[in-house]
């Protein structure tokens, strides 16, 4: 019998390629489409051998060939720019890119009549929360472009599931942190921005230093806490999205979170213990628009996609994070 075929977007990017992994483990056959303007083609020949269309999600007639050539059952859409900051200074970059491209991806969709479609949405459409954990039916009110790009689409889809039938399942995702435990794949970003990666440069003395921003957050000591999902259990919460959409399932919105959150002095002390090695600290002022806490409740995708998280553990996420830097970064 002839495996399903799905078309994931950005899968040469982190999460994406972790996804297909996933996917290709449960038998699916995967194309991906990636610009590979932060991708990473090496990975996908050398670990996902399977084919990669290199072009842009704003290409429309790339997508009708594509569409054209593949009977794909559904969509994975991983592909957009996720740097909160440079969203502030380049918003036009950012809704083009998130919110025009997928529009572009979404009419293709509809017109080549695929009907089921899996999105990268973040807690960063919550904004400022007022209650932790946060709970899907919390207020969205994001405070910057990236976020408020992710929430424009998650609203297209609503509106295209009501128009044309087109079903889908978000993911509001907490931030992704980890590696593949097997060490074939892992976080590769530049420039690099998340607290994880920045703590492991440091600690391969890649980087001079971490910096902290803020000790006088109202936590016990003082610094961010923030909630850190392992990247294969993100990839793990795509397949059985895909496969609740497949059986038929309504569209809807899941969070996807550790349950638990880790405070940025704890990230750096676990890294201390899993590297055994010095990480130079530099304690900086609050940056503006941080929120002291963000820890989500994944209860809904638990309850609802059977989803049962197997990397929670800040340990566990570090030493994979550890194993694959070592593998990628080191001399
Ligand atoms: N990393 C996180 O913690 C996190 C948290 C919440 C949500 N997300 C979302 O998850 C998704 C994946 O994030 P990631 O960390 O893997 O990022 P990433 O940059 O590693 O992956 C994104 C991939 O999309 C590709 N891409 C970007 N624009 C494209 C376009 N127009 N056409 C084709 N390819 C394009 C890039 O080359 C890259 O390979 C993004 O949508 C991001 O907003 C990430």
């Amino acid at each position: 019998m002839a495996k399903t075929k799905v078309l994931v977007t950005g899968g040469a990017g982190y999460i994406g390629s972790h996804a297909v992994l996933a996917l290709q483990q449960s038998g699916y056959e995967v194309v991906i489409l990636d610009n590979l303007v932060y991708g990473h083609q090496d990975l996908v020949d050398r670990v996902l051998q399977t084919e990669l269309v290199v072009g842009d999600t704003n290409d429309r007639a790339l997508l009708d060939g594509l569409f054209q050539k593949h009977d794909f059952a559904a969509v994975m859409h991983f592909s957009a720019y996720a740097y909160v900051g440079e969203s502030v200074q380049a918003p036009d970059k950012y809704y083009r890119n998130n919110v025009v491209g997928t529009l572009t991806l979404l009419e293709a969709m509809r017109d080549a009549g695929i009907k089921q479609f899996v999105f990268s949405s973040t807690c960063a459409t919550y904004g400022n929360p007022e209650k932790i954990p946060l709970t899907e039916d919390r207020p969205q009110n994001p405070i910057n472009p990236y976020g408020a790009t992710k929430l424009m689409v998650e609203r297209i889809l609503k509106d295209f599931d009501v128009a044309y039938g087109l079903r889908s399942v978000c993911f509001r995702y907490f931030n992704a942190a980890g590696a593949d435990p097997e060490g074939r794949l892992g976080e590769d970003h530049n420039p690099e921005t998340h607290l994880i990666p920045l703590v492991l440069m440091a600690a391969m003395g890649k980087r001079e230093s971490v910096s902290i921003f803020g000790l006088d957050y109202p936590t016990p000591d003082g610094t961010c806490i923030r909630d850190y999902i392992h990247v294969t259990d993100l990839a793990t919460a795509h397949v059985l999205g895909l496969e609740y959409l497949l059986k038929g399932g309504e569209s809807d919105v899941f969070n996807l979170g550790n349950g638990n959150g880790f405070s940025v002095k704890q990230v750096i002390d676990t890294a201390r213990r899993v590297t055994g090695k010095e990480i130079p600290v530099v304690e900086s002022d609050r940056r503006p628009g941080d929120p002291p806490v963000l820890v989500g409740s994944s209860a809904k995708a638990i309850d609802i996609l059977g989803w049962q998280p197997q990397y929670a553990d800040l340990e566990q996420i570090l030493t994979h994070a550890w194993q694959w830097h070592q593998f990628r970064h080191g001399n």
